[in-house]
């Protein structure tokens, strides 16, 4: 199978459903990889996920490069892009140009992902004229959180919806080739979907759009703590690696494991 590009995925445009999941190592993009996921974001979530914070503000380019080459080090066959984190886009541009070439040439990754909308129009076009690809994020914006005063639905009022087609359309106009909608009202989300010609990802707005994304800890019951109403688990893995871990401590406790005789055998080779 050809590797999944920038290009490919826009033409699944009204064609086909663009799946998409997050990664943040080798071993579990290998396998939602070897699943046919066609797009693998090394999201900033990656500070909740599996670094310990509260949200995703205190994650920086250092943190995202080191996961972002362990993703890209596992040569998906999928599309691999990257969270450009807090405050980068509100720097120079010549500092996010650099940060955004540091995933790319040094890390590995496909594009780059960028929050905002009318905002930052200017500064994706920038990006793309200079080579990157970017795929955009409206709607709910994580990393305004505190701004924001917490995370809620975006696309409720016919301001709203006017303001979120907007974005869309000036994101795509500035060259991005696809466009993360994060928790918008799923009227709203289908009708953004429907003004824009690139895909439009649905996270938490419903299935109206051309492809959804969830991250992956939700996906497999990993997710410490309580999941966003609109992720689904399809499977436990907290549970069964909970279990594992309390049936190897036992046995190492009862000195049931490690067996003499596997020691023995191991020795002798
Ligand atoms: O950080 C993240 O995981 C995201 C998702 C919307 C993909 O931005």
């Amino acid at each position: 199978m050809p590797r999944v590009s920038t290009l490919s995925i826009r033409k699944m445009k009204g064609v086909a459903k663009v799946v998409c999941t997050t990664a943040y190592d080798a071993a579990f993009t290998q396998l939602a990889d070897a699943a046919g996921v066609d797009l693998i974001i090394v999201g900033d979530s990656l500070g909740n996920t599996m670094l310990g914070f509260s949200s995703t503000i205190p994650v920086t380019v250092d943190m995202m490069a080191h996961h972002v080459a362990a993703v890209a080090r596992a040569r998906p066959n999928a599309l691999v892009v990257a969270d450009v984190p807090f405050g980068e886009t509100a720097r120079s541009f010549e500092r996010l140009l650099d940060s955004c070439i540091r995933f790319v040439q040094q890390s590995g990754a496909d594009a780059v992902k960028i929050e905002g909308g009318v905002e930052l129009a200017d500064t994706i076009l920038r990006l793309t004229r200079s080579g990157i690809p970017v795929m955009g994020h409206i709607g709910l914006l994580p990393q305004r959180v505190n701004q924001i005063g917490g995370y809620r639905r975006f696309g409720k009022t016919p301001e709203e919806v006017a303001a979120l087609i907007a974005d869309a359309q000036a994101v795509e106009k500035a060259g991005a080739f696809a466009i993360v909608a994060e928790m918008i009202a799923h009227d709203a989300a289908r009708e953004v979907s429907a003004s824009v010609g690139v895909p439009v990802i649905s996270i938490g707005s419903g299935p109206d759009c051309d492809g959804c994304v969830l991250v992956s800890t939700d996906i497999l019951g990993l997710t410490p703590g309580a999941m966003p109403s609109f992720a689904k688990k399809y499977a436990d893995l907290g549970t069964a690696a909970r279990e594992a871990f309390a049936a190897y401590a036992a046995e190492v406790r009862s000195g049931a494991f490690p067996e003499k005789k596997k020691t023995q055998a191991n020795e002798s080779k």
